[in-house]
């Protein structure tokens, strides 16, 4: 069991945890992710990234967004609790080296995956020039954060209550037109924005690395709940991922699969408020 440290709500669905996890916080690198299961031995597993992690501390951080039942049974966990068990460090570490300039667009939850790539792209010696996307302005996270690793920071929102009135694929079209041109673009966020990211770099021959959040149950190549189709070939994002080329990737094929659960997860969204009395809950 992992005790919790601290929680923080940064915005009306985003949570901030820190939780105990020494072993993890020791090895982790950028890129990697946890299972977490939350409450039992028999609870739903989750997939989450290591947002952030203090050796000395032997802490990791863990940013999430109350999406369904068991993100919204998380987010009601206090300081001094316990979640039942935490899986990792997982996938393959992102691949960082001294490429020039690169772009990293993190849109929605994915700003805070993004932020370990940022520090790790900025401490390898490259120019990083960040994009965060979001709904609105209650909805922008690690604004602060990104401020102290990036060169250059682009806040944009849908709605335009914050940053520009843009989608994350306006400013970096613009980056991409420039002369120099970037030559790394990393995009975390919604699959539909890393397909219309991996697009935008493609029209000008930018490679893009993006990172899926396809469907995972172990974690370990074992199920195939995570399978995608990267340049041809199947794919498991669990060990032969999270990250691909964006322009390999087979975007429509993993969102469809991404929607193969739905009826039944919003059955176990609506239980888990009646069951718990959650109506009106943090992140509800
Ligand atoms: P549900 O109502 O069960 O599902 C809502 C949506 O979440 C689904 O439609 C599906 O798209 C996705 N989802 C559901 N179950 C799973 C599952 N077992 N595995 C993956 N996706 C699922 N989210 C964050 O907020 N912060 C993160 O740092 C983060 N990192 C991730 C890293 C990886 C490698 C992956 C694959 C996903 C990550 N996610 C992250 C997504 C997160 O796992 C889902 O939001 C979470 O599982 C939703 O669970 P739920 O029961 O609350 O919602
Ligand atoms: Fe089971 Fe990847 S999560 S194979
Ligand atoms: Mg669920």
């Amino acid at each position: 069991m992992n005790r919790i440290i601290s929680k923080k709500q940064l915005s009306a669905e985003v949570f901030e945890m820190v939780v105990e996890a020494p072993l993890i916080a020791g090895a982790r690198k950028a890129g990697q992710f946890l299972i977490v299961q939350i409450d039992s031995e028999w609870g739903e597993r989750i997939p989450l990234t290591i947002a952030d992690a203090d050796t000395a501390a032997g802490t990791v951080t863990l940013v999430f967004q109350t999406v369904g039942a068991t993100t919204h049974k998380l987010a009601w966990k206090e300081p001094g609790e316990f979640v039942e068990n935490i899986l990792g460090p997982l996938g393959n570490p992102t691949h960082i080296e001294k490429f020039g300039t690169v772009v990293c667009v993190g849109g929605g939850i994915g700003a805070a995956p993004l932020f370990p790539i940022v520090q790790a792209m900025k401490a390898a010696g490259n120019r990083v020039q960040v994009i965060i996307g979001a709904r609105s302005r209650e909805l922008v996270i690690f604004e602060e954060r990104m401020g102290q690793y990036a060169d250059g920071l682009t806040i944009v929102t849908d709605d335009g209550s914050y940053g520009r009135k843009a989608l994350v694929t306006e400013p970096l079209k613009e980056f991409c037109q420039a002369d120099p041109k970037p030559d790394m673009a990393v995009a975390i966020g919604p699959p539909i924005m890393m397909k219309f990211c991996t697009k935008t770099a493609g029209e000008f021959n930018v490679p893009i690395m993006v990172s899926l959040n396809t469907i995972m149950i172990d974690g370990t190549g074992m199920c195939g709940g995570c399978r995608v189709n990267v340049g041809g070939k199947t794919k498991f994002v669990c060990v032969d991922g999270p990250e691909f080329d964006g322009r390999l990737v087979d975007f429509e094929n993993m969102m469809i699969r991404m929607r193969a659960f739905k009826e039944r997860e919003e059955l176990d969204h609506h239980r888990c408020h009646l069951e718990l009395g959650l109506e009106g809950s943090p992140g509800s």
